[in-house]
């Protein structure tokens, strides 16, 4: 059999998806009703947590979700493993799949993460490269149910950088049955392919005001993701006037919640006031998510 992995949003189905962000509602009432820790479903598991980029949320939320769960984690950074130093991704997949049982990767290039699952024997799940972030999705998309119910059919509006959180927003769509507007500064689109094959529900421009006008989820990330750091100041400038504000959320839906996977950065694509404005923000609450809904992305995986 086959083994299954969590690269994109594409490896489930729309009812898999639905099923995991039930789930994670699920074990969140319980674990804050009983202040239980949750079934012991990874009793005796390892998860390994490989981190080729800083983390914060990704790498409490697996180590925390792995404890509750009964299980134990593994950090591995490439300052101290062979990756590091440039052992074959194959070998260290080969490896490391024969001893644990489920294997976390953030790292840069995704055809790196594909390669590596393709010679693992164990689930992986992508916890980010350059081109998808799917675990966050997972966050909030359990976020919006939450709050507002079901996001199909409804408008979402993505402003800013087309990066690993946009791509995975298409998948999104497509996954969950909304529609996307992305406003970017131009020459910082989407992944092409992606917008090809989704152009019946996602739609490309470059005007802030036009992609949030009605939309009931409003969402942005970093100008320089990991990686971009080295265009931080030229990317400064090319985002001006693409900063989310509550003038900008004023023309979205009336009932329209504002996302950031985090970290922010505060008065440059999200202004301060925004971020805590309790009438639109659920950033923290998406961010409390991610231990929630990758405790039900573990159970799945590990059948
Ligand atoms: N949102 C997110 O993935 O945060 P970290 O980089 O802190 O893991
Ligand atoms: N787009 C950001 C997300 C960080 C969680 C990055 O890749 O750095």
């Amino acid at each position: 059999m086959s083994v299954r992995h969590f690269l994109t949003l594409l490896d489930c189905s729309a009812g898999e998806l639905a099923g995991l962000v039930r789930r994670a509602i699920e074990m969140k009432t319980a674990m804050k009703a009983a202040g239980a820790a949750g079934p012991s479903i990874a009793k005796n598991k390892v998860l390994a947590m490989i981190f080729e980029k800083s983390s914060t949320r990704t790498r409490v939320s697996f180590e925390a979700g792995m404890a509750q769960l009964g299980g134990q984690a593994i950090f591995l950074s490439p300052a101290d493993t062979q990756i590091g130093r440039g052992e074959p991704v194959a070998d260290s997949a080969r490896v490391i799949s024969s001893m644990v049982d489920l294997i976390m990767v953030r790292t840069y290039a995704h055809r790196d993460l594909e390669e590596f699952a393709a010679h693992s024997a164990v689930p992986v799940i992508n916890a980010l490269t350059d081109e998808f972030h799917p675990c966050q999705l997972l966050a909030d998309m359990q976020t919006f149910a939450e709050e507002r119910g079901g996001i199909a059919g409804k408008a979402v509006a993505w402003v800013g950088d087309g990066n690993n959180m946009c791509n995975s927003y298409i998948n999104a769509a497509c996954q969950w049955d909304f529609e996307l507007r992305i406003a970017c500064p131009r020459g910082f689109a989407p992944n092409a392919e992606l917008l090809a094959a989704n152009s019946g529900r996602v739609r490309l421009g470059h005007s802030p005001a036009e992609a949030v006008a009605g939309a009931s989820l409003v969402v942005t990330d970093t100008w320089a993701s990991m990686g971009k750091e080295a265009e931080k100041a030229a990317r400064i400038e090319a985002f001006a006037g693409f900063q989310v504000d509550l003038e900008l959320m004023a023309r979205a839906a009336a009932d329209a919640i504002f996302l950031h996977c985090l970290p922010a950065c505060r008065g440059r694509e999200v202004s301060a006031e925004l971020l805590e404005d309790g009438r639109y923000s659920r950033v923290f609450a998406a961010a409390e998510n991610r231990l929630h809904a990758q405790k039900a992305l573990i159970e799945f995986l590990l059948g």
